[in-house]
């Protein structure tokens, strides 16, 4: 298992106020797998991306990544398993909009310390799966939405990461292009075998879904996997 939750718990304080944003959640995913969690605003979609993402700690229960659980690693371990074993790809898309579209997909690499002939390799190996090897040398504002979105995508992958976390992967794009970029990220899914949890609250993205699980007020449920027909029972 690649990646696995054991009732993952996210408390938020306001105040005086407690915001149960996740309650418990069991969540498993394979390697191969391509999982859409969809759920309205506010029911916990991007607490729990930033929660198995290890940008954020849970307030009870873990996150384990390749059976190794996370919540004793330092600061320092977490940003390491981040930068080889996890692909974020957001809502915004988040390039650097002072370097090329190249240059933007190799900078991960730059953090891995890859030599220059293994950087150009990879990079332009992923620019050419998206279909964007000709605007390798564009920068963000000179490139479409859609564009963005699967220069961003090719940025998550080049890592060679064991899972890609998208948070609402095509809220600014409009459904064509959302349709072509969810399309791209399928078919990477099964070409590098890597799991792909997508966030969203779009019916187009959940199209696509291999595994759908739904999400309210912070707890998941599944809809149609392979196995188990409910998971979470609720508390
Ligand atoms: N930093 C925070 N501090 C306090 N409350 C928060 C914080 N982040 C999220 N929340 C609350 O936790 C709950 C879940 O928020 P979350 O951002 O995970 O929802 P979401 O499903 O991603 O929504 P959206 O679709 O609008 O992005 C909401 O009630 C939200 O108000
Ligand atoms: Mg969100």
């Amino acid at each position: 298992m690649i990646l696995e939750t054991r009732q993952l718990s996210k408390t938020y304080q306001v105040g005086q106020e407690e915001i149960h944003a996740l309650r418990g959640v069991d969540f498993q995913a394979d390697s191969g797998d391509f999982t859409v969690i969809n759920g309205p605003s506010g029911s916990g979609k991007t607490t729990f991306l930033n929660l198995i993402a290890c940008i954020d700690r849970p307030t009870s229960g873990e996150v384990m990544i390749e059976g190794q659980s996370t919540n004793q690693l330092s600061e320092s371990h977490l940003a390491e398993l981040r930068k080889h074993k996890i692909g974020l790809v957001f809502q915004t898309f988040n390039l650097i909009p002072v370097l090329s579209a190249y240059e933007n997909v190799e900078y991960p690499l730059l953090l891995l310390g890859l030599n220059r002939a293994e950087r150009r390799k990879r990079v332009m190996g992923l620019l050419e799966e998206v279909g964007l090897k000709d605007l390798a040398r564009r920068r963000p504002d000179e490139l479409s939405g859609g564009q963005r979105q699967r220069i961003a995508i090719a940025r998550a992958l080049v890592t060679e990461p064991k899972i890609v976390l998208a948070d609402e992967p095509s809220a600014n794009l409009d459904s064509e292009t959302g349709k072509q970029v969810m399309g791209i990220m399928r078919h990477l899914n099964q070409d590098h075998h890597v799991a792909f949890i997508v966030v969203t609250h779009d019916p187009v993205v959940t199209q696509y879904a291999q595994r759908i699980v739904k999400i309210r007020d912070g707890q998941l449920s599944e809809e149609n996997s392979r196995g188990a027909s409910t998971k979470n029972p609720a508390a």
